[in-house]
């Protein structure tokens, strides 16, 4: 039995839109199958699981959560958010051509850049908010445009729809990685998108406990392909942390709705102090892709950007606050802040990442679930400290 006309928010408890439990036990959690291999009923009667890197009922449950969530036909669970992009890659073969957003995780820049071209796979970085040069890199080999929005860490906005449109007249796939957003606030399946990717690491699991990755595909036949590529490489995520990424995508609504709201405070209030040279927020309506994030998303998220005048009233400021943790990563119930040039972004030559506007004084902001006037207050100390210390005299 499945329902549905419901909303997203009644899915992530009940994906299928009515109650969910364990149809045998009543158990209103799913069991977590700690078993690798599974009796088979008789010499030719095969049960639907056989050994649990091909399938198993706990992960089973996760996959069609996610699949539901997102509006696709299949889902499938990775041990992380890297496994689940680079499997999607190897759709591809040699001699093909990607094109990709130009300020993509710096993860995904490393594999396209320093294993994909190993294998002869070659990608154009481009601006997506800039649709006729999406048109102009796009070559006769060009199989998959590969967008992120908002960007990571420059929150730009990729118009979903356009570039499925450009890749349909090209016959290219289109991947996005909906990391930001969550199928909460954004589910580019129904816009059209092929492959939805994302590192539950971050919102979906929401306590910065597990690392996980996830795929979903818009039609069954390109599900059961990454769904043997998953299967031959065997980056499969474990029953555990499955069971653990069920329970956070449970609570998500909750979660990122008070982080969402907290967040565009926050913005607001950099966006007013006189340290502050930019904030990157879709949520912000002088947000250059402000009308286009709302077109196809229900909200901003809880992920921002802000840019200070230099590495010193950065560092200044850092090293004053309180509240945050400075660390790595996103989407956790505490607010994190990190540093783009040495942290997620590493990876990137600074040539590279100076073009895409990841400034020696970029910091990027998840913002968390603890009280915003706690965090603004937390920032405003930090920011004076960080304008006297340096002398700054505006
Ligand atoms: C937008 C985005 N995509 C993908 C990843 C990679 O995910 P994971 O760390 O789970 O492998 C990250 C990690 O920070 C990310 O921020």
């Amino acid at each position: 039995m499945s329902n549905p006309n419901i909303n997203i928010q009644t899915k992530l408890i009940h994906p299928s839109g009515v109650a969910n439990y364990n149809q045998e036990t009543g158990a209103v959690n799913v069991p977590v199958y700690l078993s690798s291999t599974f009796h088979q009923e008789s010499f030719d009667t095969f049960g639907p699981y056989d050994y649990t890197r091909s399938g198993n009922p706990t992960r089973q449950a996760l996959e069609d959560t996610i699949a539901a969530l997102e509006g696709g036909a299949r889902g499938l669970a990775f041990s992380s958010g890297m496994a689940a992009i680079s499997t999607a890659f190897m759709l591809l073969s040699a001699d093909d051509h990607i094109v990709i957003s130009e300020d993509v995780y710096g993860g995904t820049y490393r594999f396209v850049t320093e294993v994909l071209t190993r294998l002869h796979i070659d990608h154009t970085f481009v601006d997506m908010t800039d649709l006729s040069a999406v048109t102009e890199s796009i070559r006769s080999n060009t199989k998959v445009i590969f967008m992120e929005t908002p960007t990571n860490p420059c929150l730009k906005i990729t118009d979903i729809k356009s570039i499925v449109q450009i890749a349909k007249e090209n016959n290219c796939l289109t991947f996005i990685d909906n990391t930001f957003m969550t199928p909460l606030l954004q589910r580019p399946i129904e816009l059209g998108v092929d492959v939805v990717l994302h590192s539950a690491t971050k919102f979906l699991s929401g306590h910065s406990d597990i690392i996980a990755g996830l795929a979903v595909t818009k039609d069954e036949e390109l599900g059961n392909r990454l769904a043997f590529l998953q299967n031959s490489f065997g980056s499969i995520l474990g029953v555990q942390d499955c069971f653990t990424l069920i329970q956070g995508i449970k609570t998500l609504g909750a979660r990122l709705q008070q982080s969402a709201g907290a967040a565009l405070k926050i913005a607001n209030y950099l966006n007013g102090h006189e340290l502050i040279e930019a904030v990157f927020y879709p949520g912000l309506e002088d947000h250059h892709g402000h009308h286009i994030h709302f077109n196809q998303s229900t909200g901003a998220g809880a992920v921002l950007s802000f840019r200070l005048p230099n590495q010193e009233i950065t560092k200044t400021f850092i090293d004053h606050v309180k509240i945050p943790v400075f660390a790595v990563s996103l989407g956790g119930v505490e607010s994190i802040l990190s540093y783009p040039t040495t942290m997620s972004h590493a990876a990137m030559p600074r040539e590279e990442r100076e073009k895409r506007g990841i400034s020696d004084g970029l910091l990027r902001l998840s913002v968390g679930l603890e009280h915003e006037e706690d965090l603004i207050n937390d920032f405003e100390e930090a920011l004076a400290i960080a304008k006297q210390k340096n002398k700054v005299n505006i």
